[in-house]
């Protein structure tokens, strides 16, 4: 039998449409219109993809969208002048810069630039740290989205063994913070760790977060387990064509898991819904209401 598919792209619609409501709420009661602004700097088609996807998204549940497009030579110090000035403007709670940045330019230097109440990546050291030391914080958005899931598909998460392969400040740590704090035991993994497989094996719970193309095979997967491929690969087909698979093995998980997340229609479209959660929330508390 076939693991349950876990249909992100189902439980995002349902939770922008609830937005939605809120966002005409707050609207109608307060004046107050959430707005974001995405910044992309070149020219990487993923991440125009990603953009013009969220920008459409935070349109869609009527939010203010701004996108902000600059050229792949956009100097440090005149993305940095941005930030700054989208910090100042009231009109904008929410502040992206899309990842990568172009070689040139450091993205930690950006991400600090960043107000913290407006960072909506939750990538800030303050809000990371807040989220570290279990205090309320802009949480990232593809952990978030993942937890959403996982809570919806694990009937109790106190003491399960969780695994996330990758160690990203976007998405491993992060997302091991939030296991933590469920009470799951949460083991950290990556591309070095000795005896990677035997280590997935062990996991009730496997968060794959690696950027590799189907790297986890399914006899790396415990029997009924819950995995969520996070992973969102190009991958050259010898027909010519590129799709996109995750960063496991789906055919062979599928045969081995309790319950999957597909690539696309899994983990991508939460991502974008906990956008605009969290940009709701930053307008919130900006504007002085309880989120
Ligand atoms: N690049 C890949 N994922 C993300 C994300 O969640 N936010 C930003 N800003 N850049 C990314």
């Amino acid at each position: 039998m076939g693991a349950r598919l876990i249909d992100g792209k189902a439980a995002a619609a349902d939770l922008n449409a609830a937005l939605a409501t809120r966002v005409a709420a707050l609207k109608a009661r307060h004046g107050l219109t959430p707005g974001l602004a995405a910044v992309l700097v070149g020219d990487d088609p993923a991440s125009q993809v990603y953009v013009r996807t969220k920008g459409r998204a935070a349109g869609a549940a009527g939010l203010l969208s701004r996108e902000m497009r600059l050229p792949a030579d956009t100097s440090e110090e005149a993305l940095l002048g941005i930030v700054r000035r989208l910090n100042a403007d009231p009109a904008i709670h929410a502040i992206l810069v899309q990842l990568p940045l172009p070689q040139g330019i450091d993205p930690a230097k950006v991400i600090d630039a960043i107000d913290p109440a407006k960072d909506v990546d939750g990538f800030h050291v303050v809000n990371a740290g807040r989220l570290a030391v279990g205090l309320p914080a802009l949480v990232p958005c593809t952990p978030s989205g993942c937890l959403y899931l996982l809570k919806r598909e694990v009937a109790r998460l106190v003491g399960a063994r969780a695994l996330v392969l990758g160690r990203s400040n976007i998405v491993g740590k992060p997302m091991a913070q939030l296991l933590l704090a469920e009470h799951c035991t949460v083991t950290m993994a990556h591309s070095r760790t000795r005896d990677l497989a035997e280590e997935c094996r062990r996991a009730d719970i496997l968060v794959a977060a690696v950027g590799r193309p189907e790297m986890v095979r399914g006899d790396w997967i415990k029997p009924g387990a819950i995995v969520i491929d996070v992973g969102i690969n190009r991958m050259a087909m010898p027909d010519g064509k590129t799709h996109l698979v995750g960063d496991v093995a789906f055919a062979e998980a599928r045969e081995v898991a309790a319950a999957i997340t597909p690539v696309p229609g899994g983990i991508g479209p939460m991502t974008v819904a906990f956008l605009l959660q969290n940009t709701v929330a930053a307008a919130c508390r900006q504007a002085g209401l309880g989120d």
